[in-house]
């Protein structure tokens, strides 16, 4: 959470700062600032409440000339989104400015220290403590910038990413990072700071991803030096971003999400390439072949994952346990991380994260690798702090997610798992010839069935409209299906603020029947496997408390659609596919919703994209 941005070079800084913001909303969004070290010498803060373009109207009339500069857009962890909290921070000299990612979890005993020795607080914020501590190392032991940030950085406990502006120092950034994602930028002659790459791309491709513990001082007319707090010097190779500027913009689309629901078909497609080979019969995962010993015969698997990507885990558990005759239990990283977990070296975790930053996932992977276990990373971001703490992994490499609601990322981790169960299913001999072949020509075909689905945007739209008057939705799904329906039920809550309940279809009767009336929609997957006759009796059992139901259902069914208000039909596929068809007219569903509500959609309240605190 939090976007970190900085510049360093001959351009005016302000520009390529804003932008870099923008690009980095999604991680957080509630204020915004930025700190200039103006032609004049001057160090000025513009903050402010609200969004990036608030900050812009704010600064609209102000200096902001020079050519070094960094910038924050924020997530509030610490102290309500107001403009004192919002970062930059002063320290109480007036020499530095902080921005920060992460949360300093020490913060009250550094400030009351701190605080004994007279220095005052602005803000209610973590982040102050750390740039208040930093001017009063560097004083008191009338040390470099360097140093102090070295010597303070050392008694900080917890997760960041920060850079530094000094006044006096107008060619100098300091940057560093602890479980925070910070990527530098070489252009050239400047420099460029980011959360991660997307704001850096459009001026060069050449980028240095920092390590835990990762201290870089950017230096005009020098190169980028890495050090550590021993001021051992860190050797990083320089590596080229394969990101382009259309993949990060909206693209004639309203909004990102609807672009990333659109894409669908283009990112499984971009998932499988190389992997998926319908002539010969094969679904190839290096991590498969270059790992078999951990992975061919594990005692069990164990999914860590918060979320979405939980939900996809809860479809990678059915998907391996029919194909591999494995057991899987899944588990939300978050609850996983504080248990005492039995496992061993004969265990697999499999992390799944979109961002490959959460907290939580990659607290559960470091438990895990503690007690042996063998550990498979499903992340899309390259690079992240997941994806280099796993032993192995598969990208999902549908490109960057922005919209703050998941969409292709869940259908691309569950295009990952289902290749991850074909091939280790093959590799096992626990899936007979004539389903493998089966499975995968279906899965191949999947891309195409999701284009002809994605023309039903209109009657989509048409049928959210009716239901924008709920306050209440149940979602009802069974087998495959079930994590189709909780995930079809927390895109509606985040971004419609709707309340939504998932639950298996059968678990209606145990409690949720109570609530079902003439006021509250439900949405079925209904389609036709082996439990849809039950489906279709809990559908009967829903009209009968006169509830409104829209009903998914495979293409031809002509039972649920006299029985149903609306219907969505859907292409026939393997069941075990089918929630990567069923989960777009959901995804499509929750967009339209939201959007009749006036909802920000790309941005919902108090959500952030990328959660790098637990
Ligand atoms: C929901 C959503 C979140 C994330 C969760 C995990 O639309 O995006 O629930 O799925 O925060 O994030 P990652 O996958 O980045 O670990």
């Amino acid at each position: 959470m939090c976007g970190i941005v900085g510049y360093l070079g001959k351009r005016n800084a302000y520009p390529v700062l804003i932008k870099g913001l923008k690009r980095l909303e999604y991680r957080g969004y509630d204020s915004a600032g930025v700190a200039l070290l103006t032609k004049d010498g001057n160090l000025q803060v513009y903050k402010t409440k609200g969004k990036v373009s608030d900050l812009e109207t704010y600064a609209a009339d102000k200096d902001t000339t020079g050519t070094v500069g960094i910038a924050h857009t924020r997530w509030a962890t610490h102290g309500e989104p107001n403009s004192t909290n919002a970062h930059p921070h002063i320290s109480y000299m007036g020499n530095l400015a902080i921005i920060h990612n992460g949360i300093i979890e020490n913060y009250a005993v550094l400030k009351k220290q701190l605080q004994e020795h007279g220095i005052e607080f602005k803000s209610n914020t973590d982040t102050e403590v750390l740039v208040q501590l930093i001017e009063y190392v560097r004083t008191k032991r009338e040390t470099d910038l360097l140093t102090a940030v070295r010597i303070a950085l050392r008694s900080v406990i917890g997760a960041y990413a920060i850079a530094i502006l000094d006044k006096n120092d107008p060619d100098q950034i300091i940057a560093a990072r602890k479980s925070s994602p910070l990527v530098v930028g070489i252009g050239e002659e400047e420099f460029f700071l980011g959360s991660d790459a997307s704001p850096i791309i459009e001026y060069t491709d050449k980028v240095i991803y920092l390590d835990d513990k990762d201290i870089a001082v950017i230096r005009r007319g020098e190169e980028v030096e890495v050090v550590d707090f021993n001021n051992e010097k860190m050797e990083h190779e320089v590596t080229t971003v394969e990101l382009n500027l259309a993949q990060i913009e909206k693209g004639g689309f309203p909004h990102f999400m609807l672009k990333e629901i659109f894409e669908q078909p283009e990112c499984l497609k971009d998932c499988m390439r190389g992997r998926v080979n319908v002539e010969a019969n094969n679904v190839t995962l290096s991590a498969i072949i270059d790992n078999r010993k951990h992975l061919i015969n594990p005692r069990r698997i164990i999914i860590v994952a918060c979320g979405t990507s939980w939900h996809a885990g809860l479809i990678g558990k059915q998907l391996i346990e029919d194909f591999c005759q494995i057991p899987v239990e899944v588990e939300y990283a978050s609850e996983f991380r504080y248990s005492k977990p039995v496992i061993n070296e004969q265990d697999v975790v499999i992390a799944i994260s979109q961002s490959g930053e959460t907290a939580d996932t990659l607290a559960a992977i470091e438990l895990a690798k503690s007690k042996g276990a063998f550990i498979y990373g499903i992340c899309n971001a390259i690079g992240s702090s997941i994806s280099r703490a796993t032993n192995t992994g598969s990208y999902i490499h549908v490109g960057p997610e922005i919209g703050v609601a998941s969409t292709k990322a869940f259908t691309g981790q569950v295009t990952v798992l289902t290749m991850l169960a074909l091939a280790l299913g093959k590799e096992r001999g626990t899936i007979d010839n004539l389903r493998y072949t089966r499975v995968l020509e279906a899965l191949n075909e999947v891309p195409e069935k999701m284009e002809q689905l994605l023309t039903q945007g209109d009657t989509i739209k048409d049928i959210s409209r009716i239901f924008t008057y709920a306050h209440n939705f149940l979602y009802l799904g069974r087998g495959y299906n079930y994590p189709v329906a909780l995930e079809g039920a927390l895109k509606l809550k985040e971004i419609s603020y709707i309340h939504a309940e998932g639950y298996p279809a059968a678990e209606m009767k145990h409690g949720p029947i109570a609530l079902i009336d003439d006021e509250m929609p439900v949405v079925v997957v209904a389609t036709k496997n082996v439990l849809y006759d039950k489906v279709v009796s809990n559908i009967q059992e829903i009209k009968a408390r006169k509830a409104r139901v829209i009903a998914i259902v495979s293409e031809g069914d002509e039972t649920i659609c006299k029985m149903a208000d609306s219907v969505i039909e859907l292409p026939h596929t393997e069941e075990c596919l089918e929630p990567l068809l069923a989960s777009i007219p959901l995804q499509m569903l929750a967009y339209y919703i939201a959007v009749a509500k006036g909802k920000d959609v790309d941005q919902p309240r108090n959500l952030a994209k990328s959660v790098t605190v637990e």
